[in-house]
């Protein structure tokens, strides 16, 4: 592969995202035309996620982790059941998208470059997927919801019950879709050790305008069916016993900590470490009862609660870890476990390193590749006006009632 290659061309596409991603997957659906069943209604590049994450591993080509991500992710695609024939889809769409973008940048080198880097981002997806129809793994789990507790009007816990065991290690995510939102897939983390029942429980809390959180958290019940991806995520690294550790968490990233706390529980009940539990505001704290209930049983473990105070921006809360990280010594002795939305979790990473954390014993899953449509440059009528706002829309108010609900709806359902 020749990343240089790579780059250079891409920083040409990028320049013209919004018309390659339309491009991108004008040209799947006429090559392939079942694959558009796969895809959600609402196609908008901002709302891209295939040709964002193929994008985005161009930065991270020489990353080492980047093989066993990849087989990971290809064992996972089997809930899209992709097989070699729309790998090699994707990749002719992939590279007539840049061509038709990337003008005199699309030489003979960068056509090369390109259709060997595709062919082995697939090649390693396919050979993880090979690996789990050999270990007779199945390609996704429906499971059944056995309790929906509601944590004020925008965070709700779902406990499920799968119908079929689903193996995972505390720390891990899955990806989730509901017959409420057709193919709309979105990750949530199991927020509990594996449990002698089986159940799984995912801690989701609504973004405003979000289709999967508002679908979960206000139009699901005990009795619904949810589809379940296979499980993933870098949080199932482990300290050394005996070793230094903390747990920063905010908002719904209790829930994979609160996986690792109950595992450490039986593991390792003697534990060093911190926890630092971190909520927009006071009755957002809504782990509480569980943060003591673990605390009790690791007796070394201190726990600080974060929040901004009341009347005050919902930032003052990152604000107070930071101070609070600050006053803390020896960061460089501390492994750390981080989880919490996107903003929050790089800006926690960027003061660790700053306090002498190294790197690679700072653990957090990857954060979600952003389209190349978000990051370009506005045009001068955007920046004067805001970009355009998005057309929002409301699945609750319009979801089937129970009894109707399905996989698939007709193409375009789910459009405003
Ligand atoms: C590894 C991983 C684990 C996750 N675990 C959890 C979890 O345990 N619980 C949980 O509630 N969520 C979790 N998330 C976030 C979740 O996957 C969804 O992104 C989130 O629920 C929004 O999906 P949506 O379909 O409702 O919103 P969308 O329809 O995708 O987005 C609607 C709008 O909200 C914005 N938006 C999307 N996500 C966020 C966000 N997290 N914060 C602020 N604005 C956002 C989008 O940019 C868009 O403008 C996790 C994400 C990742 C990557
Ligand atoms: C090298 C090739 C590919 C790479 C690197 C890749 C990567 C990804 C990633 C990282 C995501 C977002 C996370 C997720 O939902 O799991 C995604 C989503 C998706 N991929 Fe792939 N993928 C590839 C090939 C394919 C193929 C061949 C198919 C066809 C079956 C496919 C279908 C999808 C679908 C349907 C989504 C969800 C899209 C959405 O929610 O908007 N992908 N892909």
């Amino acid at each position: 592969m020749d990343p240089q290659m790579l780059r250079s061309t891409f920083a040409v596409v990028e320049r013209r995202a919004e018309h390659a991603v339309t491009y991108f997957y004008a040209h799947l659906f006429r090559q392939e035309p079942s694959l558009r069943e796969l895809f959600p209604g609402d196609m908008r590049p901002q709302r891209d996620r295939l040709f964002a994450a193929l994008t985005h591993l161009v930065d991270r080509l020489e990353d080492p982790d980047l093989p066993a991500y990849l087989g990971r992710l290809g064992r996972d695609h089997r809930r899209f059941l992709a097989t070699p024939a729309l790998y090699a889809s994707v990749g002719t769409s992939l590279l007539a998208a840049f061509a038709h973008v990337a003008g005199a940048a699309w030489t003979t080198e960068a056509e090369k470059a390109w259709t060997e880097a595709y062919a082995h981002l697939a090649e390693l997806m396919l050979a993880g997927a090979d690996e789990a129809v050999a270990a007779g793994e199945p390609a996704w789990w429906d499971a059944d919801v056995v309790r929906h507790e509601r944590h004020g009007p925008d965070l709700a816990v779902l406990t499920l019950r799968p119908r079929r065991p689903l193996p995972f290690l505390p720390g891990q995510y899955v990806s989730v879709a509901s017959p409420r939102v057709p193919r709309v897939w979105r990750t949530y983390s199991l927020a509990d050790a594996p449990r002698p029942d089986g159940t799984v429980e995912l801690h989701v809390s609504r973004v405003p305008g979000g289709v999967m959180s508002t679908a979960l958290v206000h139009g699901t019940a005990p009795g619904g069916v949810l589809r379940l991806g296979a499980p993933d995520g870098a949080l199932v690294a482990r300290t050394e016993p005996g070793g230094q550790r903390a747990y920063i968490c905010a908002g719904t990233g209790w829930a994979p900590v609160k996986a690792l706390l109950s595992e450490a529980v039986e593991r390792e009940p003697a534990l060093k470490g911190r926890l630092f539990v971190v909520a927009r505001a006071k009755e957002l704290l809504y782990g509480r009862r569980d943060v003591e209930r673990l605390a009790a049983r690791l007796d070394g473990l201190s726990v600080t609660y974060i929040t901004s105070a009341p009347g005050h921006p919902k930032d003052q809360a990152t604000e107070r870890l930071v101070q609070s990280l600050r006053s803390c010594v020896h960061w460089s002795a501390h492994d750390v476990y981080l989880a919490g939305p996107p903003g929050f979790v790089t800006e926690v990473v960027e003061v660790l390193v700053e306090l002498g954390t190294a790197p690679d014993r700072i653990h957090h899953d990857a954060l979600p590749p952003v389209s190349p449509f978000a990051v370009r440059p506005r045009t001068a009528a955007e920046r004067l006006l805001g970009p355009p706002a998005p057309l929002w829309h409301n699945p609750a108010a319009r979801a089937p009632r129970t009894g109707a609900a399905s996989w698939g709806r007709r193409e375009g359902d789910d459009r405003p």
